[in-house]
């Protein structure tokens, strides 16, 4: 009884920005923050009716929203300034928010949009490196022993017959984070990122150009994990994982929330092998 009370305060007192916050692994996440003790959590979001609605539905006492457009970097100082100023400190940044492409513009490489490839980097990449940025002065110039954590995707560690822009944009996350928990060790801020593969999200119904249940079946029989499918609550599982302290230790990791997906690709089939010695 005790154990499991505890256990649903990982985040107490815990004052908490999420971008992209409005829909899919941000919403789940701030649902996720609200049921473990966070003190305040800040949606930051261009989706401003969708984001109000979210926070209201969290409750005022522990969910605001505030408009943020993750590619100008006033707007983003703004929100972690506000934050600081509302709630006295920062202690995790979720940067989170992203854009996954058009059904439309498939982005291969012989025939890349590059006004679309520059709006994905500005949300994707410029974005992400803005906010981690403004959290990791504002926790710094606290002194707060804060935690960041990016979105990536199982896309920084693969090529794609597609999306260029968007494995390419995803890569970035990986260097961004990699080179923010070498720089901010020092002040005992960590810097992570979580890595999903695909899940329905309204990002990729509108990339696949279908809804929920066909995104779902489309990709869930890529992983090796059989009888589960993928979903925004289990991301944002390992988001409160790296947000809290019981991931104390743990900096400039990438957490694969995949159920295996990776591992299928670096398999080598028993046919490449001596017959008599795998079969
Ligand atoms: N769904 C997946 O399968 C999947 C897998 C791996 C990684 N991701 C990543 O997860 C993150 C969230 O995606 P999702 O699937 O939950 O999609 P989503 O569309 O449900 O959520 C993304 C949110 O980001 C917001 N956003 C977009 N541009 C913004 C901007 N300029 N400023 C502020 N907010 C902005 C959107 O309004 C939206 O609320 C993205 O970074 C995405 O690349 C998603």
């Amino acid at each position: 009884m005790v154990e499991s009370s505890m256990c649903n305060h990982k985040l107490e007192d815990k004052v908490t920005i999420i971008t992209g916050g409005a829909s899919g692994i941000g919403e789940a996440t701030a649902r996720l923050f609200a049921d473990h003790g966070v003190r305040m959590i800040i949606i930051a979001d261009i989706q401003d009716e969708l984001g109000q609605h979210v926070a209201i539905s969290i409750g005022a006492h522990r969910c605001n929203y505030m408009h943020c457009d993750v590619t100008q970097e006033d707007q983003v100082k703004a929100l972690v300034e506000s934050t600081v100023k509302n709630y006295g400190q920062l202690d995790i940044m979720f940067s989170n928010a992203g854009i996954i492409g058009s059904p439309t513009t498939h982005q291969t490489v012989l025939d890349l949009d590059i006004t679309a490839f520059d709006r994905m980097f500005a949300v994707n990449v410029r974005g992400m490196a803005a906010c981690v940025k403004h959290a990791a002065r504002a926790t710094v110039e606290g002194g707060v022993r804060g935690s960041i954590v990016c979105t990536a995707s199982v896309a920084a560690n693969h090529g794609g017959k597609k999306c260029t822009d968007y494995f390419m944009s995803k890569h970035a996350v990986l260097g961004l984070v990699r080179s923010a928990s070498v720089q901010l060790g020092e002040y005992g801020i960590r810097v992570n990122c979580i890595s999903p593969y695909v899940l329905a999200s309204p990002a990729t119904c509108l990339v696949n150009g279908v809804g929920v249940e066909e995104v779902e079946r489309l990709y869930e029989g890529n992983m090796l994990l059989n009888g589960v499918t993928l979903r925004a609550k289990h991301a944002a599982d390992g988001v409160l994982f790296l947000a809290s302290s019981e991931s104390e230790l743990i900096t400039g990791h990438d957490l694969v929330v995949d159920g295996g997906f990776q591992l299928t690709r670096s398999v080598i089939s028993s046919k490449h092998w001596p017959k008599q010695e795998f079969e």
